[in-house]
């Protein structure tokens, strides 16, 4: 479902040096550094699996996603989503994909109802299907009762929910969530992953998720550890904890990376 190779995301920032001497350099000629924010990293997704993409801040989880949904263009590699490549066939591409952003996107001012109606103009979803799509939506997400209820008034769990319907609308065959469950507290975390597992297993989605917590990791059938761009690691928690000699994801990313999951990797 989702096929990748040596995939890559450079970008070229001007270098900020102290002093006065290289504030006058710098007038003359500045020097461009290459991040690369994602650096060459070649998996493979099968239909209907979930796998999660694990590292700290920096370690360019959003910008995979961010090119994967074709948001961004890879300066190197290929990319296929759901059959189409990226960059050639992105309308078809995004068509086959929902995508939740690492920060809600969601109008506050606007009611739940109102939210899903909206995407739905945005899909091009004519009323009469979207009707009964946002009324199931609103059953399996557990917002039906908060349906006429503002955005602002929904806890952030319900509002992550409302997110994760949104981006389900146009029943996409892969979806991409970025973080989903950051900033939530433990109980809303939970909920929210039986939700994505009950999704999961009614529609054969595939799940394709980032994180920082090993505790959302640890239930994907594959995990890919992500580290300053680079795959360190790709496999089920099983096989990388035994590969490893471990008994955590947490030491797994240690061994493979040699640094903890806690301390951003961008230096
Ligand atoms: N537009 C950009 N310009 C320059 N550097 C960027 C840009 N976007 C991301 N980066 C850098 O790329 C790296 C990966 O970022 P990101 O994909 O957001 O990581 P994550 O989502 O894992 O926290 C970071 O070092 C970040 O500073
Ligand atoms: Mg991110």
């Amino acid at each position: 479902m989702i096929a990748v190779e040596r995939l890559r995301k450079s970008y070229f920032v001007h270098r900020r040096e102290p002093g006065l001497r290289a504030a006058l350099r710098s007038l003359v000629h500045r020097p461009r550094e290459e991040v690369k924010a994602v650096d060459g990293v070649t998996f493979r997704v099968g239909a209907g699996e979930r796998v999660g993409f694990l590292g700290p801040n920096g370690a360019g989880k959003t910008t995979t996603v961010h090119l994967l949904a074709t948001l961004l263009r890879p300066t190197r590699g290929v990319a296929r989503v759901a059959g189409y490549d990226v960059v050639r066939d992105d309308l078809q591409t995004r068509r086959s994909i929902g995508l939740v952003f690492q920060e809600p996107t969601l109008d506050r001012d606007l009611t739940v109802d109102e939210n899903l109606r909206f995407a739905a103009r945005l899909w091009n979803l004519p009323g009469r299907l979207a009707a009964p799509r946002i009324a199931e939506l609103l059953g399996q997400f557990g917002l039906r009762e908060r349906r006429r209820d503002l955005v602002r008034a929904l806890s952030g769990g319900m509002r992550r929910a409302l997110d994760i319907a949104r981006g389900m609308l146009h029943e996409p065959l892969v979806l991409f969530l970025d973080e989903p469950t950051a900033g939530l507290d433990p109980r809303a975390r939970r909920s929210l992953w039986e939700l994505i597992q009950r999704l999961r297993a009614a529609s054969g989605l595939t799940v394709f998720l980032t994180t920082h917590y090993v505790e959302e990791a640890e239930p994907c059938d594959r995990v890919a550890v992500l580290d300053r761009g680079r795959l360190a690691a790709l496999g089920t928690p099983a096989e990388l904890k035994r590969a490893a000699g471990v008994q955590s994801l947490e030491d797994v990313f240690l061994a493979r990376t040699g640094h903890p999951l806690a301390e951003p990797s961008a230096a």
